[in-house]
C-alpha cells in the first residue's frame, strides 16, 4: 500500500493550535485534530456514549469529552480517565505539500 492510500483532509496553517475539524469519510465521522504541533486524525464518536469529541477540548496531546470527561490520548486512542473504558481508533496522518493527509486503512 502506497501513499495512494493517503486522502488530503486540510491545508497546514488551516488550522489553530488546539483547534479541530469535524469530517466524513466513507460514511464515518473523523476528527483532525492540531494538538501540541501534531495533526492526528481519530474516530468523532465517543467510546463511552455516541457523543461527538468535536464537543470537547484539547489538553496537551489528550482530548477530553465534554459529556463525561473521559480523555482519549490522540496518538493511541486509548482513555486515561474513566468512564470510557474502549479505546477510539487513531489514523496515520502525514504532512506534505502543504496539506495534511491520513490513511483511513492504518491505524496508529
Ligand atoms: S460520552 Fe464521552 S465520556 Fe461519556
Amino acid at each position: 500500500m502506497g501513499d495512494a492510500a493517503y486522502i488530503a483532509v486540510a491545508q497546514v496553517g488551516e488550522l489553530q493550535p488546539d483547534e479541530m475539524k469535524a469530517f466524513e469519510h466513507d460514511g464515518k465521522r473523523l476528527l483532525l485534530v492540531f494538538a501540541d504541533g501534531d495533526y492526528f486524525v481519530v474516530d468523532e464518536m465517543c467510546t463511552h456514549e455516541d457523543y461527538s469529541l468535536a464537543l470537547g477540548c484539547i489538553k496537551g496531546r489528550r482530548i477530553k469529552c465534554s459529556l463525561h470527561g473521559s480523555y482519549f490520548d490522540l496518538e493511541t486512542g486509548v482513555p486515561d480517565e474513566e468512564p470510557a473504558d474502549e479505546p477510539i481508533c487513531s489514523y496515520g496522518v502525514k504532512v506534505s505539500n502543504g496539506s495534511v493527509w491520513f490513511n483511513p486503512a492504518s491505524r496508529r
